[in-house]
C-alpha cells in the first residue's frame, strides 16, 4: 500500500481503480468480439483509466490480441494524424526498438520512411515520412493495422482517444470519409474511439450524415455511484490506520458531485488532515483548499464571460427553473428568449454546464461551489474565517 491512499492527475493503476465492472466487461465484450465502440464522457470520470484496465484484462486473456492506444489530443493535422497512427500499431507489435525496425521495413515498404531513436534506444522509437509521400500511398497507414493483424494472425484494437479533435483538421468530413471507407473493411482490427466532448462526438457518430454515422457502439460513462465511493474512501482510510464513517465518506462523494478526479483530490486531502478519525471540519476545509488553490483559474475564466452568461449562469445557480420565462429574464437580464437558447448553447460548448435533457448541470462541481459561493455569494462558505479567501477571489467576487 502506497504512503498515500489516493491518486488523482494521472491515469489509474488497478489498484487504484474502483467498479466500473460493468463497463469494463462490456467493453472487454466488445474486444473479443470484433465490435467497435465509441466511449463518451465529460473530463476526468475515468475513460482513459477505464480503456486501460480492460485493454489489460483483455491481452491478459487472449493471448493473440494487440492494443494500440493514441491519443489525438494535440494532433492538428491529418499528417500528424497518420504518423501517430502508424507509430502507434507498430509499437504495438514491438517489443524492442530492433522489431520496431524490422516491422517499419516489412510492413511500410510502399513509404520510405525514416525511424528516429530517443537518444539512450531504449525509452522510444518513432517513425516518420513526409507529407507528400504519405499522400500518394495513404492506405498504407490506413491498413496498417489490417496488413499487420492479418499476416501475424493475431487480431488488433485500436483506441484512439480525443476523437473529435479530428473535426478540427483541414476538410474534416472529406478525412472522415477516407478512414471510414479504410476502417469498415477491416475484420481484424476493432476500433475504440472515445473523448469528451459530447456535442462534437454525437455529432460526428449519430449524424445520419456523416460518414461515422452508426461506426459502432456508443456507450456514455456514468459517473461511479454514491455507496462505491463511500466503501472505496473508507477502505482506503481503514488500510492505511485512519478511519472514516460511512456519512462522512458519503459527504466527500457530494461535495465532489461523484466526479471521479475531484472525488480522490477531496479524499486525499480530507485523509491529511485527519490525524487518526475524519469528522466533517477536515473535509469542509479541504474543500475550500481544493476551491482556493483553484480560485485564480476560476477567476480567469468568468471573467471572459459576457454579462448574459453570467446572468444564465446566475438564474441556474438560484435554482430558476424557467429561464425563458418573462420575470427570469427581467431578473437576470438575459433579454429574450432567444438570448437564453444561444447562451445556453455557448455554455454548454465550452463544457460549463451539461444539458443531458433532464436537468442543466455544472460539469466542474467545485468551479460550481465556487460561483454559487464566492461569486454570486449565493451560499455562505463553511469557513468562518473570510481571509482565508485568495485576493484573486476577494477581486472577482467584488465585481
Ligand atoms: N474507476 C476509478 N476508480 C477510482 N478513481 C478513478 C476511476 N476512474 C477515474 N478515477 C479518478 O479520476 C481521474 C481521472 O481519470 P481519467 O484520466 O481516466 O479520466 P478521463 O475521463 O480520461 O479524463 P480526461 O477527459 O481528462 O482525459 C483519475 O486520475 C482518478 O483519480
Ligand atoms: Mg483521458
Amino acid at each position: 500500500m502506497k504512503t498515500v491512499p489516493f491518486t488523482y492527475g494521472r491515469v489509474t493503476e488497478r489498484d487504484d481503480f474502483t467498479n466500473r465492472a460493468a463497463e469494463i466487461a462490456l467493453l472487454k465484450r466488445n474486444f473479443a468480439a470484433g465490435v467497435n465502440t465509441i466511449l463518451i464522457s465529460p473530463r476526468r470520470w475515468g475513460k482513459s483509466s477505464l480503456l486501460k484496465i480492460a485493454a489489460e484484462e483483455t491481452v491478459l486473456e487472449n493471448p493473440d490480441i494487440r492494443i494500440c492506444h493514441i491519443d489525438i489530443f494535440n494532433m492538428r493535422s491529418e499528417h500528424e494524424f497518420y504518423l501517430g497512427l502508424a507509430n502507434g500499431i507498430l509499437n504495438a507489435i514491438s517489443s524492442k526498438w530492433e522489431e520496431f525496425v524490422q516491422h517499419t521495413k516489412l510492413f511500410l515498404s510502399g513509404l520510405i520512411p525514416n525511424v528516429t531513436f530517443s537518444p539512450d534506444k531504449q525509452t522510444g522509437v518513432s517513425f516518420g515520412v513526409g507529407w507528400e509521400e504519405i499522400q500518394r500511398n495513404p492506405d498504407e497507414i490506413l491498413d496498417l493495422a489490417e496488413k499487420i493483424a492479418s499476416r501475424k494472425k493475431i487480431k488488433m484494437i485500436v483506441c484512439i482517444d480525443e476523437f473529435q479533435s479530428l473535426t478540427s483538421f483541414k476538410e474534416p468530413l472529406l478525412f472522415q470519409k477516407k478512414l471510414r471507407s479504410h476502417w469498415q473493411n477491416h475484420s481484424r482490427v476493432t476500433y475504440c474511439l472515445y473523448g469528451s466532448k459530447r456535442h462534437m462526438l454525437l455529432d460526428v457518430f449519430s449524424n445520419p450524415s456523416m460518414p461515422f454515422y452508426k461506426f459502432g457502439e456508443l456507450i456514455y460513462l456514468k459517473k461511479i455511484n454514491t455507496e462505491e465511493w463511500v466503501s472505496f474512501i473508507q477502505k482506503r482510510f481503514s488500510d492505511t490506520g485512519k478511519q472514516i464513517n460511512e456519512s462522512d465518506a458519503g459527504l466527500i462523494a457530494l461535495l465532489a458531485d461523484n466526479h471521479s478526479y475531484y472525488v480522490q483530490q477531496l479524499a486525499q486531502q480530507t485523509w491529511f488532515r485527519t490525524k487518526r478519525v475524519c469528522n466533517k471540519t477536515c473535509i469542509v476545509s479541504a474543500r475550500e483548499e481544493i476551491t482556493d488553490q483553484l480560485s485564480l483559474l476560476f477567476a480567469t475564466i468568468t471573467e471572459r464571460f459576457s454579462a448574459k452568461q453570467l446572468g444564465l449562469l446566475h438564474a441556474i445557480l438560484s435554482g430558476e427553473e424557467q429561464l425563458t420565462s418573462q420575470s427570469t429574464l427581467h431578473k437576470y437580464r438575459l433579454g429574450t428568449s432567444a438570448n437564453v437558447v444561444r447562451v445556453k448553447r455557448g455554455l454548454i460548448e465550452s463544457e460549463i454546464i451539461d444539458d443531458t435533457g433532464q436537468e442543466l448541470s455544472f460539469l466542474d462541481p467545485i468551479y460550481k461551489y465556487w460561483l454559487e459561493t464566492y461569486f454570486f455569494k449565493l451560499k455562505a462558505n463553511n469557513q468562518t474565517a473570510e481571509s482565508n479567501i485568495n485576493p484573486a477571489k476577494k477581486l472577482i467576487a467584488d465585481r
